[in-house]
């Protein structure tokens, strides 16, 4: 298969119309079967539950070329999982897990020739999504919906691919005590708009989220979860009912656990303990782990003693871990690797 002209080594987090798409439509009470367009274009009535009221869910994952030259995706079972959960969430009809897998894997095969070749940096980001699609005015559930995956090759999420990011300590709250934080919604992204926009305004690469409870313990940014490193080399992570639960998060407590040998708490996470940490990076599919070097709370600055040039020692081990299971070099854990071709 000939790969698309594409400079590879270059691409940053952004969109490029890849050949297809998969759709299904759930009306009276089931979804159909679905299929593969090249049709990227959604229609939809003007009153659309999903335009109305944003309801709409979505998921994120990458399709990676390997070392021995296999098409693969990582954990896609998680994320099929918790898109259920986040669709129960908002009252939208689960998309059946077996199907998720199987809409993944021919989507990305309908789309091999987006795939990044391996040692490129780069990787195919597949974005599910679902919405309410039939006129929906008083405020209710749609009772129609659309299921879609399209795919896009990227590079690094973060300008600058490593080097450590600069954040700050948002004024703003991403999500409520019983909210919607845990799902992964669009509505959670649209409120932390305002937020990000801020944030680089001010210089900042992206915003330490607070607890909206009591503002002391810290949560997540807008797009990822964190890991910490003491200095003693436990990894450490927060605990919430309000954040995204990452696969990326769990993957990596798992690795330094069982790889690295390295002690790993999942705890609430005091932001007075942060100035004490090692090491910080942001963890997700797109971030993948993007170290952090400084936090900034309302001009008092915290600078990790990993510093702004490189990752520290800890997340690199884990950096490499990591990509090395995806990219095939390391061995994974068994029901990690889902080969496509
Ligand atoms: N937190 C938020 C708010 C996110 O949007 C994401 C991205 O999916 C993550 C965390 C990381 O989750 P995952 O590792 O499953 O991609
Ligand atoms: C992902 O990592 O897949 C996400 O959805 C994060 C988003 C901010 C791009």
């Amino acid at each position: 298969m000939q790969k698309k002209d594409i400079d590879w080594g270059n691409l940053g987090f952004g969109y490029i119309k890849t050949d297809k798409r998969y759709v299904s439509n759930y009306r009276d009470g089931a979804w159909d079967e679905g299929v593969l367009t090249d049709d990227d274009k959604v229609v939809i009535s003007e009153c659309a539950g999903v335009l109305q009221y944003s309801q709409s869910v979505f998921e994120g994952l990458k399709a990676y070329t390997t070392e021995q030259g296999q098409i693969v995706t990582f954990r896609p079972d998680l994320n099929a999982e918790r898109m259920m959960d986040s669709a129960a969430r908002l009252e939208m009809p689960p998309f059946p897990k077996e199907r998720f897998i199987d809409a993944v894997v021919q989507t990305v095969r309908a789309n091999a020739a987006y795939v990044p070749p391996y040692g490129t940096g780069a990787t195919l980001y597949i974005r599910p999504y679902m919405f309410g699609s039939n006129p929906v005015i008083g405020v209710k559930p749609a009772d129609e919906y659309q299921f879609r995956i399209f795919t896009t090759p990227v590079g690094p999420y973060f300008k600058g691919g490593a080097k450590p990011l600069t954040i700050c300590v948002s004024d703003f709250d991403r999500a409520a005590p019983h909210g919607t934080g845990h799902i992964k919604a669009g509505l959670n992204y649209a409120m932390s708009l305002h937020a990000i926009v801020s944030a680089h305004k001010a210089g900042f690469d992206e915003n330490m989220y607070l607890d909206a409870g009591t503002r002391t313990k810290v949560e997540e940014t807008g797009g990822a979860n964190f890991l910490f490193v003491t200095k003693d080399k436990h990894v450490v992570t927060p605990k919430s009912a309000s954040i995204l639960p990452s696969i990326t998060r769990r993957s990596l407590l798992y690795v330094a656990e069982h790889y690295l040998g390295l002690p790993v708490e999942e705890r609430e996470v005091y932001f007075d303990e942060v100035k004490d940490f090692a090491e910080c990076g942001l963890c997700g599919t797109a971030a993948v782990i993007s170290p952090v070097g400084k936090i900034v709370d309302h001009g008092h600055e915290i600078l990790l003693p990993s510093g702004m040039d490189h990752m520290g020692p800890v997340t690199q081990q884990l950096y490499d871990t990591l990509t090395g299971i995806q990219m095939g070099r390391i061995e994974a854990p068994e029901g990690w690797i889902h080969v496509i071709d």
